[in-house]
C-alpha cells in the first residue's frame, strides 16, 4: 500500500488533481481527471461558465478559489478583483454612468480619503447612477420644446404624446413581457392602487390580501387603505406572513403553505419580487402558480427585482405587477414607473378610474366623451407621457439594451458571490474570539434567492460603521433597525469596487471598536 497526498479541488463539478505527492502515473489516470496547474488556464474558468442552474454544482467561492489560484494568490488579495474586472465582457458598460467622485459625496471626509477617486458606489438598490446619455436627450427635447413649442408633441423622433411607447419594447424585455402588457406612468404606488382597485374585489368568501409582514411601507399603506375603501376590517383582512421565529426571511415552503390553507379567502396575493430590506428573492412562478391553483390573483412589486434579476411576467403567468425605475433602472429620483397586466386579463380586467389616456389612440383626439377603451394595460394610462422622465429612463434601458440580463445576472451572480467570500473571509462570526467584530449576512446564500443586494447586520454599532464608510467614500444605505444595504450593481460596479469596499469596511470597523472602546471606557469613571 502507498500513501499519496493529493490537492483536489473542484472544477466545473468533478473533482481535479492539481498536486501528488507520491503515486503511480497510471493509478491516477484510472482514477481521476489529472489536470496541471499549467493546464487549468487553458481550460480555463470563465465568468460564463457560472449558471444560474439551480443543478449546476459550481458555486461562486468555486469560481473565485479556482481563479486566485490559477493567479498564485490567495482570494482576498486584490490580484484576483483585478484579473475579474479585466475578464468581465461588461465592464465597458461602467462607461455609459456617471460615478461619483469621493470628494463631492457631502458625507465624505478628506483628511480620510483620496477625494479625486471615484467613489464605491454601492446603492444602486436606491438610487442607480445617471446614465451619460440623460442629459443629451433631455437637451434634445428641451430643446425642441424652445424652437418648436406645441408642435413637439407629433414631431421628431421622439413625440412628446408618444414618449413612453417609444421605449415600451426595451422595457418590456426587463420584465419579461409583451409589448402589449405594459404601460409606462405614474410612480409605483399610484400604478399599485390603480392594479389593486381593479383585482381586489372582495366578495362574502373571498376578501384577504396575503403579503408579507415587513413589505415595503408604501405597498403596507397601499393594502390597508383598499381594504378601508371596501369597508373591510383591515386586521381580518390583512394576512401578513412572518419569518419563523429567529429567522429573517421567509421560507418558500412556508409561503406556499399559507396559500393552501387560506387560498380559498384570499382575493389578492401581494409580493415584492426581491424584498427590499432582506434582500430575499421571491420564487415568483411558484407563488403565481400555487395562489391562482386556489383561484387568487397574484400581483408583485418589482422594485427591487427590475433591472437585478431575470424575470419572465409572461410566461410565469403573473396576473399583474409594477416597479419603479429609480432603482435599478437608473431613471433618477421620481421616475418613470411601469405597470405590467397579462393578456388573459385584457377583456376582463378593467381599470376602476379612467383618463383620456386610456381611449384607444386612434379616436382620442376626436374629443367626442364616448369612450373606447384601450385593451389591458393600456387602459389605465389616465394622463400624458411626461417626456423628461420618458429621455431619462430611455437614456439607461438602452445601456440595458446593449446587453442581456441573463449576461448581467451571470456577472452580478459572481459579483454579489465575491462580496460575501470576503466578508465571510474576514468577518464570520468567531466564537472563540468573542472581542472580534462579525458580520452577519441576512440575504440568503443561495443564490436563486437573491439579486445583487447583501444586507448585513454588524456586532458592532451599525450607524458607527456606516458613518465611517460615508466619511471614506462610500455609497451605501443603512435601514432601521441594523441593516446596511450594500448592492453591487453588474452594470457599473467593478470587482476592484468590492475589494474596495471591502477594504475601507476594515477601516471603518476598527474606527468603530475604536470609538466603542473608548465610550465604554469613558462610561466606566
Ligand atoms: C419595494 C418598494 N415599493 C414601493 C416603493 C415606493 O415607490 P414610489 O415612491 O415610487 O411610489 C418603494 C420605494 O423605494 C419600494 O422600494
Amino acid at each position: 500500500m502507498c500513501l499519496v497526498t493529493v490537492q483536489v479541488r473542484v472544477w466545473r463539478g468533478r473533482h481535479v488533481i492539481l498536486a501528488v505527492s507520491s503515486c503511480s502515473a497510471e493509478y491516477l489516470h484510472r482514477n481521476f481527471i489529472v489536470l496541471s496547474q499549467e493546464q487549468l488556464p487553458t481550460a480555463g474558468v470563465k465568468l460564463n461558465d457560472l449558471k444560474m442552474d439551480p443543478s449546476s454544482p459550481v458555486s461562486p467561492a468555486t469560481i473565485l478559489e479556482q481563479t486566485a489560484l490559477r493567479l498564485g494568490c490567495s482570494p482576498a488579495d486584490k490580484k484576483l478583483a483585478f484579473h475579474l474586472d479585466e475578464e468581465d465582457e461588461l465592464k465597458h458598460l461602467r462607461e455609459c454612468f456617471c460615478v461619483p467622485k469621493v470628494k463631492d459625496l457631502p458625507p465624505t471626509d478628506l483628511s480620510l480619503v483620496d477625494g479625486e477617486e471615484s467613489c464605491v458606489y454601492f446603492a444602486g438598490n436606491s438610487l442607480g447612477l445617471q446614465p451619460r446619455k440623460v442629459k443629451t436627450y433631455l437637451d434634445e427635447e428641451l430643446d425642441k420644446w424652445a424652437r418648436t413649442g406645441v408642435h413637439g408633441h407629433f414631431n421628431g423622433q421622439r413625440p412628446w404624446a408618444l414618449a413612453d411607447e417609444c421605449i415600451l419594447d426595451l422595457m418590456a424585455e426587463l420584465v419579461g413581457a409583451q409589448r402589449h402588457e405594459v404601460a409606462l406612468m405614474n410612480g409605483l404606488t399610484v400604478n399599485l392602487h390603480l392594479q389593486m382597485l381593479s383585482f381586489f374585489k372582495p366578495t362574502p368568501r373571498r376578501y384577504k390580501i396575503l403579503l408579507e409582514a415587513r413589505a415595503f411601507p408604501s405597498d403596507h399603506y397601499a393594502v390597508e387603505s383598499q381594504l378601508r375603501l371596501h369597508g373591510l376590517d383591515v386586521e381580518k383582512c390583512m394576512l401578513m406572513m412572518q419569518p419563523r421565529e429567529g429567522e429573517e426571511t421567509l421560507r418558500i415552503e412556508d409561503i406556499l403553505a399559507v396559500i393552501e390553507k387560506e387560498g380559498d379567502s384570499i382575493a389578492v396575493i401581494l409580493f415584492s419580487g426581491v424584498q427590499y430590506y432582506t434582500g430575499q428573492l421571491f420564487d415568483i412562478p411558484r407563488i403565481t402558480k400555487a395562489g391562482q391553483e386556489k383561484g387568487c390573483f397574484v400581483g408583485f412589486d418589482l422594485a427591487h427585482a427590475v433591472g437585478n434579476v431575470e424575470i419572465h411576467l409572461h410566461d410565469w403567468g403573473v396576473d399583474f405587477a409594477c416597479w419603479c425605475s429609480y432603482k435599478y433602472l437608473n431613471s433618477g429620483a421620481g421616475g418613470l414607473a411601469g405597470a405590467y397586466i397579462h393578456e388573459k386579463h385584457s377583456q376582463s380586467i378593467k381599470p376602476a378610474l379612467i383618463g383620456w389616456w386610456g381611449h384607444e389612440f386612434k379616436t382620442r383626439f376626436l374629443m367626442e366623451n364616448k369612450l373606447q377603451l384601450s385593451k389591458g394595460i393600456n387602459g389605465f394610462r389616465l394622463s400624458n407621457p411626461p417626456i423628461l422622465l420618458v429621455c431619462a429612463l430611455q437614456a439607461s434601458l438602452e445601456v440595458f439594451g446593449q446587453t442581456t440580463m441573463k449576461a448581467l445576472r451571470r456577472k452580478s451572480i459572481l459579483l454579489t458571490g465575491y462580496l460575501e467570500y470576503l466578508i465571510k473571509h474576514y468577518y464570520n462570526e468567531d466564537k472563540t474570539n468573542p472581542g472580534k467584530p462579525f458580520v452577519k449576512i441576512i440575504t440568503p446564500s443561495r443564490i436563486e434567492e437573491r439579486g445583487c443586494q447583501l444586507t448585513l447586520s454588524f456586532s458592532l454599532p451599525i450607524k458607527s460603521v456606516f458613518k465611517e464608510l460615508e466619511k471614506r467614500g462610500v455609497a451605501c444605505d443603512m435601514r432601521e433597525p441594523n441593516a446596511l444595504r450594500v448592492a453591487p450593481v453588474p452594470l457599473y460596479n467593478s470587482f476592484r469596487d468590492v475589494h474596495r469596499f471591502i477594504e475601507i469596511l476594515g477601516s471603518a470597523i476598527t474606527s468603530s471598536k475604536q470609538t466603542a472602546n473608548n465610550t465604554a471606557l469613558s462610561g466606566s469613571y
